[in-house]
């Protein structure tokens, strides 16, 4: 890892959630409520909980997991949230076990962004739901992002919406995806077997 996310998690404490523009949240909040009562949601990637804090706002009655390999962005996370120190591209969970996973401003920094999803799939039950929010390398302050961490030495994997839509297909998921100005949130499911 190129950015040092073992020392920042005071930054994204702070300023994390604003990464996130305003028209994300009601996409995020409508998906949440789609989910069964006590759902068990990973939110991969999750760094200090920026998402699950929301998620937890929003609904109360979740199981919320926060995934992710720096112990410094983990250690924020905050109450009713539980932590496990991993990367997605090996998770620790069993097959079919898990109701929902998100990924909020992540997914392209991971080493393997394509086993991540793999990952996502095999620990999804069937039926299960995807939520993921990121930059399209190719398009408005997503070019900016792009070559941004490209240049602090980070994996930079980004995917276009549609590369990502096709991705996950192959993965048996049905996809949906709203872009606005170059960030995209695409929801998932995963079809039944
Ligand atoms: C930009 S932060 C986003 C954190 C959080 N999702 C948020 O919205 O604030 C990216 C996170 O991805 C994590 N990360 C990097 N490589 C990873 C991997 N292979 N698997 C899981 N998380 C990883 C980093 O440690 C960091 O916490």
């Amino acid at each position: 890892m190129a950015i040092p996310f073992e020392r920042l998690g005071w930054l994204f404490v702070r300023y994390g959630k604003r990464v996130y523009p305003d028209w994300a949240d009601p996409l995020l909040f409508d998906w949440l409520q789609t989910l069964p009562r006590g759902a068990l949601l990973l939110d991969l990637g999750g760094g200090t909980g920026v998402l699950a804090a929301e998620a937890r706002r929003e609904r109360p009655d979740l199981r919320l997991v926060v995934v992710d390999p720096a112990v410094g962005m983990l250690k924020h996370a905050g109450e009713g949230v539980d932590t496990v120190v991993a990367r997605a591209e090996e998770l620790p969970f069993a097959d079919a076990g898990v109701d929902a996973v998100m990924l909020g401003e992540a997914l392209h920094h991971f080493q393997d962004p394509k086993q991540a999803l793999a990952e996502a799939a095999r620990v999804l039950k069937p039926g299960g739901r995807l939520w993921i929010y990121d930059f399209d390398p190719r398009r408005g302050l997503g070019r900016w992002v792009f070559w941004g961490e490209r240049l602090l030495g980070e994996p930079a994997n980004f995917y276009a919406p549609l590369e990502l839509q096709d991705v996950l297909s192959s993965l048996g998921f049905s996809v949906a995806f709203h872009e606005r100005g170059g960030r995209y949130v695409l929801q998932a499911t995963l079809l039944l077997g």
